[in-house]
């Protein structure tokens, strides 16, 4: 499988936004990520429905919305009506994880589990069958911009060797915060298949260029055979 580049509208310049959504069509990018931040959850407030709306009816790949939100389960369907394709949830904000899971592909969008810097890939053990993606954070959530948390890496490989015992290779591993040309290719070779790119991509001199060579990478262990 190909890894996937979904950069983050949270580090596009919001005053040209639709310029912005149209450089992302343009390129080789797969999907848009679209942080939601409710400051409780996370100490920062971004956006929500009607910004994704706006952004649902200019982009033209799938919409990965990540909710860093708490009770996220009282907003899965109004998510999915402004235009979510895949929707995460943290594990630190859901007392009834699978529940809110069958809610999500219920509604017809992807399923996906954000996993915060200091806890254990070990507690996903008994959803990971329900679920379509994994993100995991290599930041603390909350801002663009941070420094990768370099632990990730083992986090992957655990992950990765997880999916690999259970024959789950359709779930994704997609990873988020502080991933840019400097270290996407580790994070690739430890097993990783979506790479969130915000500001490495939207502060790049030339962000479609950028995107270019974020695919180009060489991926995870399965492209060498
Ligand atoms: C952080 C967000 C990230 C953020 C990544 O809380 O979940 O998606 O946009 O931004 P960069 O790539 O700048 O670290
Ligand atoms: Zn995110």
């Amino acid at each position: 499988m190909r890894h996937l580049i979904a950069p983050s509208v949270l580090a596009a310049d919001f005053t040209k936004l639709a310029d912005e959504i149209a450089l992302v069509n343009q390129s080789e990018a797969d999907w848009f990520h679209f942080d939601v931040m409710d400051g409780r959850f996370v100490p920062n407030i971004s956006f929500g429905f009607p910004i994704l709306e706006a952004v649902k009816a200019l982009a033209t790949k799938p919409i990965d919305v990540h909710l860093m939100i708490l009770e996220p389960e009282k907003y899965i369907e109004d998510f999915r009506k402004a235009g979510a394709d895949v929707i995460s949830v943290h594990i630190e904000a859901c007392s009834h994880l699978h529940r809110t899971l069958q809610q999500i592909r219920a509604t017809g969008a992807k399923a996906g589990i954000a996993v915060n810097p200091h806890t254990p890939v070990s507690l996903l053990e008994d959803v990971l069958e329900d679920t379509d993606l994994v993100c995991l954070m290599s930041v603390n959530p909350g801002f663009g911009g941070q420094k990768f948390i370099y632990q990730t890496l083992n986090k992957i490989r655990k992950l990765r060797a997880m999916l690999d015992e259970r024959n789950l290779d359709e779930v994704y591993i997609e990873i988020d915060g502080g991933v840019g040309l400097q270290n996407a290719e580790i994070i690739l070779q430890a097993g990783a298949d979506v790479l969130v790119a915000g500001s490495s991509v939207f502060k790049a001199a030339k962000p479609i260029e950028t995107i270019s060579q974020l695919k180009a990478l060489s991926a995870h262990k399965f492209d060498n055979f």
